[in-house]
């Protein structure tokens, strides 16, 4: 049996710091995170012998139990096995991922892409694989942890911009050095916010200071756009993002990530990436049930209309209860509370009543931003939105 951190005697600095972590002990105390489910099917889920709607997924289209994506899953399981045994760089390199990548370029717009087996090794390394010492990368503070830890890897001097502000983006570069290379990285949609980041703005700066562009689309792929081709085809400026990262455990219903752009790019990246070089590949079953979500994607354009019929009923019940959602535009939702404590309850009435959602409080979110997040998906039926809407009037009147 494994005994606790928290009873064991440490003998160590770094065993007492586990022990005495604050942070840890409170997380196991209020069973905040980590939450162990028994079962999924569609929109339910089951924790604790109890069926619950998922109200939290970043799985908007609903598609990772499609008959089409498990059965594309299975199909490669059987051929290929179970992993790739290594990396892309080495032995890891098989056909279904240059099928795959040149689907999710076509898919996006992009001459190439490159997919790693988490969206997070993509994100990082969509920083990593471009940036070095001297550079100077300007990121919206409120970009995704991936992102800035591809900041810090790459060694390369930062500055941040206010969330979703194009102004400040525009008078820090105004100060910098205009010889230094310079990136700029921002999300497609905010996935904490729900926010649109201001593209048309940021890029046209991007193209006065000459600065290379990076957006992290894992949460516009699959939800904005045409066929949900995310953020840069929503807006039509495709071409003018350097690159378009993100992730295939969103919308795409599988596990893994990608980096698409022009061909030099991303074989520069492949050149250069240590999360690309060094991590194995995307397994079989991951990237057959990808790109049979691009199939459904591409082929049954309902997914799309409900989740964003969805979005909008759910909008409103939300306004109808008065309650702040950060001016989300997008099914990301977060329902902000403000104050911790009354987070916490907020989510556990949730909770009680049947609904899964996520709390999120500071350093995860902004101090004095508390919040519950919920996400909506294209699965969410009248019979789940019934028990979401006697759950969020609960918790409400209970604020
Ligand atoms: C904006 C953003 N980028 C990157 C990632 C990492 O993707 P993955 O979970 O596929 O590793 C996430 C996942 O939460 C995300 O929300």
């Amino acid at each position: 049996m494994i005994r606790s951190v928290f009873k064991k005697k440490a003998s160590n600095p770094i065993l007492k710091r586990c022990a005495n972590d604050d942070h840890t002990r409170l997380r196991k105390r209020y069973e905040l995170w980590y939450h162990i489910l028994e079962d999924q099917r569609g929109t339910r889920v089951t924790m604790d012998g109890k069926e619950m709607v998922m109200l939290a997924s970043n799985e908007y289209l609903g598609l990772y139990d499609h008959p089409k994506v498990v059965e594309a899953g299975q199909k490669a399981l059987a051929k290929w096995g179970a992993g790739t045994m290594g990396a892309r760089s080495a032995n890891g390199g098989r056909s279904f991922h240059t099928d795959l990548e040149e689907r999710l370029a076509n898919f996006l717009g992009k001459e190439a892409c490159h997919v790693s087996s988490a969206g997070y090794l993509s994100c990082m390394s969509s920083i990593t694989g471009f940036a070095q010492r001297g550079d100077i990368v300007l990121v919206d503070k409120n970009m995704h942890s991936s992102v800035w830890d591809g900041i810090r890897l790459s060694m390369a001097d930062v500055e941040r911009f206010s969330h979703n502000n194009p102004d400040h983006l525009r008078s820090l570069l105004e100060e910098l050095d205009p010889s230094a290379s310079k990136i700029i990285a921002i999300e497609g949609v905010y996935s904490m916010e729900g926010h649109i980041g201001k593209l048309p703005e940021i890029l046209d700066i991007a193209h006065q200071y000459e600065c290379f562009t990076v957006m992290d689309d894992a949460h516009g792929i699959g939800v904005l756009g045409k066929q949900g081709r995310g953020t840069a085809n929503h807006f039509g400026l495709t071409d003018r993002v350097d690159i378009i990262a993100g992730s295939l455990s969103k919308s795409l219903g599988s596990t893994g990530g990608f980096v698409a752009g022009d061909e030099a790019a991303i074989e520069y990246l492949r050149t250069r990436s240590k999360q690309v070089i060094f991590s194995a590949a995307l397994s079989p079953c991951q990237a057959a049930c990808a790109m049979a979500a691009l199939d459904v994607i591409e082929s049954e354009p309902e997914w799309l209309e409900r989740l964003w019929s969805n979005t909008r009923r759910y909008k409103a019940l939300l306004d109808e209860l008065g309650l702040d959602t950060w001016e989300s535009e997008t099914p990301a939702i977060p329902i902000i509370i403000g104050n911790r404590e009354k987070a916490y309850y907020f989510w556990k009435n949730l909770c009680d009543k049947g609904v899964f959602t996520i709390f999120a409080t500071a350093p995860g979110v902004p101090p004095g931003k508390d919040l519950v997040r919920t996400a909506v998906s294209a699965r969410h039926t009248d019979a789940d939105f019934e028990i979401i809407e006697t759950a969020l009037r609960y918790a409400a009147s209970k604020i």
